[in-house]
């Protein structure tokens, strides 16, 4: 980084950082949400919504010039990445118009392909308190329960709902050169090190930035952003996992090169410890028709539990139950060969699993859930999102994968979907119409944030 040439330039300009436009006002949408002490007897937070970043117009300050189109960067207003901050202006968004997102009391909908003046895939949004600063969780010790309706959902997408442990002001003040932060949707950091963001740490990333060869709106640049990462649900309507990813970082970190890959180099770990029912061995518990009955909504109940009942304890255990139609579904439990019948996740099972596939015990080098619960104790921030996957078409969800290891061998199949599905190019024009929605989200003490009838 070299501030010192911002500086210099903010003698010759007023406006010299990542900065934020005015086209159009950004006005969050608002989202309920519930704060429960025992079944039934919750209270309600007047929380909202804002747009990750990354999907915003960036144009020039003074002007309306794009700085970035389709997936290139304009090499004038943007030669380096300090130079980009000084120019380059993050406008306010037109949620359901442009982005297909649309809150309703405690329900926010989530639209896969939006054509507005422009075409949009996806979204990713974070929960927040005021219009400067995202609601921090600290989920140990706690229940985390929310809706979900996944039955438009098809291989190939994922509608994902996960912690990370973001800076609640999007960074705006360990990145003084951030004059947009948590109200434009900054500091994004994932457990992948995303390269792929626009903005890290204030700085626009630039150098070494190249277009994704299969997608018109992205690429990557040098610099990576990464964080420990819970995904508390990642599914469509064909498999569901949910999955730790410790990072050995204390809250976001950029990272370069070899830090933001995993292996033994990389700051986190990305394949996580999963939990998806059907990888484990029971295939007929989540989809159409089946146990967990994707056709209709259901409740999805994840319990943070410590090893000393408390708040402030070590994560031990991270359980998961279903409600549908008023019935209380327990966890499948693992059927594999060489694995005894777990319906949660532990160090212990996360280490009989990885024994059991022959992967590697990243999960455990990066800290295991010790180090998740960690980043729970400092406070993580709520993604909920709706994408698909440029790098590996969601296999690694829903299909046979890798798709040249043996269909047969333990942990590669995952799911029913076929190793030619989840191309982005098809399931964009095959569900454009395709949503997901979450609702009804609730946090409290084990036990307190749902009801059977
Ligand atoms: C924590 O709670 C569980 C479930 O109620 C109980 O079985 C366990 O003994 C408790 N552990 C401690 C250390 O109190």
């Amino acid at each position: 980084m070299h501030r010192s040439a911002l500086v210099a330039l903010s003698t010759l300009a007023v406006a010299y950082a990542q900065q934020v436009g005015t086209q159009t006002a950004e006005v969050h949408p608002p989202l309920t949400w519930q704060t429960c002490t025992a079944p039934g007897s919750c209270t309600t937070n007047n929380g909202k919504v804002v747009l990750d970043a990354n999907w915003r117009w960036l144009h020039t300050t003074d002007g309306y010039t794009n700085c970035y189109t389709g997936n290139t960067w304009d090499a004038s207003l943007c030669p380096d990445a300090e130079t980009c901050a000084a120019n380059c202006a993050l406008d306010g968004a037109d949620y359901t118009g442009t982005y297909g997102v649309t809150a309703t009391g405690s329900s926010l909908k989530l639209n896969f392909v939006t054509n507005g003046a422009n075409k949009n895939v996806g979204s990713r949004l974070y929960l927040m308190d005021t219009d400067t600063s995202y609601h921090m969780f600290k989920p140990l010790n706690q229940e985390f329960t929310f809706d979900v309706d996944v039955s438009t959902l098809p291989c190939g997408l994922n509608g994902a709902l996960y912690f990370s442990e973001m800076d609640a002001d999007g960074g705006m003040a360990r990145f003084p050169t951030n004059k947009a932060g948590a109200k434009y949707g900054t500091g994004y950091c994932d457990s992948q090190c995303p390269r792929d963001l626009k903005f890290i740490n204030g700085m626009a990333n630039v150098e070494g930035w190249t277009p994704d060869s299969n997608s018109a709106n992205s690429g990557t640049g040098n610099m990576g952003s990464c964080c420990s990462e819970m995904d508390v649900w990642e599914a469509n309507s064909m498999d569901a996992a949910y999955t730790p990813h410790p990072c050995s970082t204390d809250g976001q970190t950029e990272c370069t090169d070899d830090q933001c890959t995993g292996g033994t180099t990389g700051l986190c770990d990305p394949a996580g410890c999963d939990f998806n029912s059907f990888r484990m061995g029971d295939e007929t518990f989540y989809g159409s028709g089946l146990t967990v009955d994707t056709t209709q909504p259901f409740t999805v109940v994840t319990q943070f539990l410590t090893s000393d009942n408390t708040t402030s304890g070590t994560l031990s255990e991270i359980r998961r139950l279903y409600v549908q139609n008023g019935q209380v579904i327990q966890n499948s439990k693992t059927s594999v060969a060489g694995l005894d019948a777990y319906d949660s996740i532990t160090d212990d099972f996360c280490s009989a699993q990885k024994t059991a596939f022959g992967d590697d015990n990243l999960f455990a080098a990066q800290g295991g859930l010790q180090q998740m619960g960690a980043s729970f104790a400092k406070g993580v921030v709520l993604v909920l999102s709706i994408w698909d996957d440029y790098a590996a078409n969601m296999l690694w969800l829903d299909s046979d994968y890798p798709t040249d290891a043996d269909a047969s061998s333990p942990g590669v199949h995952r799911g029913n979907c076929a190793t030619t599905s989840g191309v982005p190019a098809d399931v964009e024009s095959s569900a454009a119409n395709a949503y997901v929605t979450y609702s009804n989200i609730k946090v409290g003490p084990i036990g307190s944030t749902f009801t059977s009838s």
